[in-house]
């Protein structure tokens, strides 16, 4: 018994390594110990998500000067503020004086963050300000100490930050990928929903979910099924920093009339469902689109922001409404069959299955080869 959580991860480096080399018509499963593992969160953890660009949410929920959110990545607190001079920033969202974390969930801090511990006090740009009682302290000098910033990028709205100082940028990793969705200009969408959700699945399991169209005539009959069936599903290739599909939208329904004069008339007619890994999934189209930023919260948790973005302003309140809905009855379905999926996977009797061709599951295969390239071998210390 001793060798088998090592055989265990010796077969997901063997299927990580034969998805990179696999043809999507010869791609399969991952074993359950991809899914059940704490090895696997723990190299996730350390070369994806305190590595790459994570996307915390859109620039709308940061609107104004000294409006705040406090998120997560990975395991460090950040809190990602709009200084008082504009600028966005991502700070550490931990005191320099005791640890505590500064900033919890949203709002605006006016000129600064103050800790709820002691009260020391910083400015929109992480400079600390007062330290109250502390007196004067020949081994600290308060003008030298603020907290740590943290790389930002603004990409069509959305916000991405990364704790790696030496990371690339992420622009350029997703130039192609830009070209392909630019004449939807997300950049000019407003947020009309989002909530942020704990579900009781792998983080990985909701991604590759979102992102292939093999269950929406299946899982989603009486949902998406009307609206994206799976016979209009058609892969596009990947790139190092994205992979995805387009969702064509049932002919037999009204053509949307709203979307950026840029669009091309067939433009109207796909859902183009993209990731950018390892957290951003987008289901982008003409009229209105919806995102979800997702994080491990444990190797059975995963923290979810679900949101919905409206091209232009002039949405009658039932329709947003119709839509939140759609979007809300159909997450809903998904999670029931996530929130199994862990009992699947920790079955001593799985063996993992042939995935369905590159429109069904092409970017499953596609998200597996993303973790490949990103992943150390994990049956190995690393
Ligand atoms: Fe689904």
């Amino acid at each position: 018994m001793a060798d088998r959580p090592s055989a265990a991860l010796a077969a997901v480096d063997r299927a990580l390594a034969d998805a990179r080399t696999a043809s999507y018509d010869a791609a399969w499963a991952m074993p359950g110990a991809f899914y059940t593992d704490p090895v696997v969160l723990a190299a996730e953890l350390d070369y994806l998500f305190h590595r790459q660009w994570i996307c915390v949410g859109r620039v709308e929920e940061v609107a104004s000067p000294g409006d705040f959110m406090a998120v997560d990545i990975g395991n460090e607190p950040v809190v990602v503020i709009r200084g008082v001079d504009g600028t966005l920033r991502a700070l550490s969202n931990v005191c320099r004086h005791r640890a505590m974390p500064l900033a919890a969930g949203k709002g605006n801090a006016g000129k600064g963050l103050l800790c709820p511990y002691h009260h020391w006090s910083y400015d929109t740009t992480g400079r600390l300000l007062g330290t109250p009682r502390l007196g004067a302290r020949p081994d600290f000098a308060i003008a030298d100490c603020r907290l740590p910033a943290f790389a930002l990028e603004e990409w069509l709205g959305f916000i991405f930050v990364c704790l790696d100082a030496t990371a690339a940028p992420l622009a350029p990793v997703l130039s192609e990928l830009e070209e392909r969705i630019r004449p939807y200009h997300f950049e000019q969408t407003r947020l009309r929903y989002v909530a942020d959700e704990v579900w009781l699945c792998n983080w990985k399991h909701l991604v590759e979910n979102f992102m292939e169209g093999y269950h929406l005539s299946t899982l989603h009959r009486e949902t998406l099924h009307k609206v994206n069936p799976t016979r209009l599903c058609r892969h596009f290739p990947p790139g190092d920093g994205y992979f995805g599909y387009y969702a064509g939208f049932d002919p037999s329904l009204p053509r949307g009339q709203k979307g950026h004069p840029d669009l091309r008339p067939e433009q109207y007619d796909d859902c183009v469902m993209f990731a950018i890994p390892p957290g951003l999934l987008v289901g982008g189209a003409a009229d209105y689109s919806s995102f979800l930023c997702v994080q491990p919260a444990g190797i059975d948790r995963v923290r979810v922001k679900l949101g919905l973005i409206f091209y232009g302003e002039d949405w009658p309140e039932a329709t947003v409404d119709w839509a939140v809905r759609l979007f809300q009855d159909t997450m809903a379905e998904d999670k029931t069959v996530l929130n199994e999926l862990g009992r699947g996977v920790r079955s001593g009797h799985y063996r993992p299955g042939p995935l369905a061709g590159p429109d069904f599951e092409g970017p499953v295969l596609d998200f597996f080869r993303y973790l490949a390239r990103h992943l150390p071998a994990l049956s190995t210390p690393f």
